[in-house]
């Protein structure tokens, strides 16, 4: 009788648990990776939104202040986003047969506000402030990259290990307040600071266009992040 499994079978039997230990290995790492790719938290990728808004025009071009349209970013928590009126200050008067603005029109007309879609949205439960990260000098662009120079917007970093990279910075550069103390401002930013040596991650943004107050880092930690 012949045998029932020819030598053969051993090759393909450790082939086959090699292969089902690569899968196993692979399939972890998709499932620990995946969330955490860009592509997953939506960090570098333009979102659909009702009007193809640009700040690069709006904001490098014709140089609208930020506040101009995020009004409460220096007094709340929230930024907020402009209402319909706010765009139609100028769209009443330019523009104002553009298809790509009858989105504007028609939301003036109905009563009903631009349904804008977030970008940055943290969970619920972190509850996180403008106001003071603003009043203590932290740039826009710190946070949202260089929004300037974005004709649709997109999520410039993940923002969910944000509190705890900058916050744990700053305790550094407390405890560094010496190296600090120059009084002119970083050509760098605030997030990247040289005269500190500790183990910074690049910010995977330019920041070197934001000028921060170094004089107020010192009392940045007594300010508790809520
Ligand atoms: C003319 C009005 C206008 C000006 C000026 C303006 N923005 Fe905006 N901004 C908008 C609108 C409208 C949206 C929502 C659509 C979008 O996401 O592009 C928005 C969205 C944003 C978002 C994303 C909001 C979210 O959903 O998380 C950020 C961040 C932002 N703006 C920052 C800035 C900064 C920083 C400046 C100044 C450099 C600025 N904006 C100037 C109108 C404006
Ligand atoms: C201070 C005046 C002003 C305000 C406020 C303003 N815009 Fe504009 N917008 C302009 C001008 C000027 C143009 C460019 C027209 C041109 O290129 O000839 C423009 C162009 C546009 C365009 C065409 C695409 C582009 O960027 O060239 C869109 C879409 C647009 N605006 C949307 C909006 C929205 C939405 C708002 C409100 C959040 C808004 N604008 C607020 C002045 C303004
Ligand atoms: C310290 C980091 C930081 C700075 C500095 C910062 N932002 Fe934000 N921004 C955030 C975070 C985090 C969110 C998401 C908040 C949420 O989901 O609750 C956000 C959300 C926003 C939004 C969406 C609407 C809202 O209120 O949630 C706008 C618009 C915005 N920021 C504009 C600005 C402008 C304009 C400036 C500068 C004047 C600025 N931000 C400075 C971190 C920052």
């Amino acid at each position: 009788m012949a045998a029932i499994f020819p030598p053969k079978a051993n090759v393909i039997g450790r082939a086959v648990l090699l292969a089902v230990a690569v899968l196993f290995a692979a399939g972890i790492g998709w499932w620990w990776l995946s969330p955490r790719t860009d592509w997953a938290r939506r960090v570098g990728f333009a979102i659909d939104q009702p009007v193809p808004f640009s700040h690069e025009h709006h904001v490098a071009g014709l140089g609208i202040d930020c506040r101009f349209c995020h009004v409460s970013v220096e007094v709340s928590a929230n930024a907020g986003l402009p209402p319909t009126w706010t765009c139609m200050t100028c769209h009443s008067q330019i523009w104002t047969n553009a298809a790509l603005l009858a989105p504007v029109r028609e939301s003036l007309a109905e009563g009903k506000p631009l349904a804008w879609d977030r970008i940055n949205n943290l969970p619920d439960y972190v509850y996180f402030n403008h106001s003071i990260h603003v009043a203590k000098g932290v740039g826009c662009a710190s946070c949202h990259g260089q929004v300037n120079r974005m004709p649709l917007s997109y999520k410039a970093a993940s923002l969910t290990q944000f509190g705890l990279d900058a916050h744990g910075r700053h305790a550094v550069a407390a405890s560094a307040a010496g190296a600090l103390r120059h009084s002119q401002p970083h050509a760098d930013g605030l997030l990247d600071m040289p005269s500190v040596n500790a183990p910074v991650r690049q910010w995977p943004t330019a920041v070197t266009q934001v000028r921060n107050d170094f004089s107020s880092v010192q009392t940045y930690d007594s300010v508790s992040p809520g």
